[in-house]
């Protein structure tokens, strides 16, 4: 039996995680523990919020006294956390949010999880999710291995290596069953359209600009967020107490090469003539301190744990652009309001 709690479980990956969890391990209970920040949407798991081994809780991981309640009054046994402000583009302007969420809220959590768990460490595990960006950026060749030393390069990405550094000082220290992962570039359903990925469908769809940051060049490692959230229960339970994992999707493309061939499954999806969508494309404002390439070497996941992507990359793309063509609703909740604000000033345009 155990209480597991997921942080930031309403967002993109976290539901994914939740969805995949509940469903699969009827035994346990799954408490979904999130603020609900623009990122996070309880519409992203409204098909399992009746199970009975389901309960979501609103609140923040930054509050300690919340946060020793949630453990005592749910008798948590396990933490998976994944409660974090993830976008680079949010970190240049705004860093300090960053620090707080992602450097003092895993402290946060880390302290309850060892005052809570302090008689019988042994019995339970505190998994930490977090990014292959705190390796830094890769030139044309090689591949952040678990052994890369970190090279944070983005307020976002420091802020997350220091969240790792602090995983493993309370392994260290206070001899906390800990396990991390650093995962590459998710796409799937329920994206927030800030992501490279669902802004460019939400703008197709729309008939708007696409900007793609400098030209293009830069490269990333694409997984589909199912087989993300398939690691993660992997690692969870069969994964070795301290170590880490890197999971990726051997999957690399340039921005241009990706946002074209999006374009062309977009003109074939809302049968435009080949070629319109990608009219669309214009070469913006290169992000500032922009990361080259990342590429991850996931061979340590799938010779010790026999995990390994199950979809295709053509067959995710075309998944995800169906989900998000046919979820109207959802987008449109998620572009009003604050986001048009976001867009305007990320972008200079409406
Ligand atoms: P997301 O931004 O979609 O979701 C983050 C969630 O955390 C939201 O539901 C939000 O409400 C919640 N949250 C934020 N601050 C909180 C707080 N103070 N207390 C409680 N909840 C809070 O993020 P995502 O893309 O799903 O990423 C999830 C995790 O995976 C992050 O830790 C991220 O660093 C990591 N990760 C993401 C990717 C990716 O490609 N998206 C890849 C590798 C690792
Ligand atoms: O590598 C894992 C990381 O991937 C996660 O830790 C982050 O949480 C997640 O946001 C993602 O970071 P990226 O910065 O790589 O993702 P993003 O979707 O913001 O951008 C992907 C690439 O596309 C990047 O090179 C920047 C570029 N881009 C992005 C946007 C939003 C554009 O060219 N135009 C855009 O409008």
């Amino acid at each position: 039996m155990k209480n597991i709690v997921i942080t930031g479980g309403a967002g993109f990956i976290g539901s994914h995680v939740v969805r995949l969890l509940v469903n699969k391990y009827p035994e346990y209970k799954i408490v979904n523990l999130d603020l609900l920040t623009y990122a996070g949407n309880l519409e992203n798991i409204i098909d399992i919020k009746e199970s009975q081994n389901y309960k979501f809780i609103k609140g923040d991981i930054c509050d300690e006294e919340f946060i020793t309640k949630i453990f005592n009054d749910e008798k948590i046994t396990d933490v998976i956390h994944l409660a974090a402000e993830s976008h680079v583009d949010r970190s240049i302007t705004d860093p300090l949010s960053f620090v707080k969420t992602n450097i003092f809220g895993t402290v946060t959590l880390l302290n309850s999880a060892v005052n809570a768990w302090k008689d019988e460490l042994d019995k339970h595990i505190f998994y930490h999710v977090s990014t292959d960006e705190v390796y830094g950026s890769l030139a044309e060749d090689g591949f952040f291995l678990e052994t890369t030393p970190y090279d944070p390069q983005s307020p976002y990405s420091a802020s997350k290596a220091s969240s790792d550094h602090f995983v493993r000082a309370w392994a260290n220290t206070y001899g906390l069953q800990v396990k991390i992962s650093n995962c590459s570039n998710n796409y799937g359903p329920n994206q927030f359209p800030e992501k490279l990925l669902p802004l460019m469908i939400n703008n197709i769809k729309n008939n708007k600009l696409l900007p793609v940051y400098g030209k293009g060049e830069n490269i990333r490692d694409w997984l589909y967020v199912v087989d993300h959230a398939r690691a993660i229960d992997d690692i969870f339970h069969k994964g070795e107490v301290g170590e880490t994992y890197n999971v990726g999707g051997f999957n690399e493309w340039k921005n241009i090469d990706i946002v074209n061939h999006l374009c062309e499954i977009m003109d074939d999806k809302l049968d435009r003539t080949p070629g319109e969508s990608a009219k669309l494309i214009t070469f913006v404002k290169d992000r500032a301190g922009h990361d080259h390439r990342y590429a991850i070497d996931a061979s340590k996941i799938q010779k010790e744990l026999g995990w390994e992507p199950s979809l295709q990359f053509e067959e995710g793309m075309r998944k995800t652009v169906d989900w998000y063509l046919e979820n109207e609703d959802w987008l449109g909740h998620v572009t009003s309001g604050q986001y048009k604000s976001y867009y305007k000033i990320q972008y200079n345009q409406e």
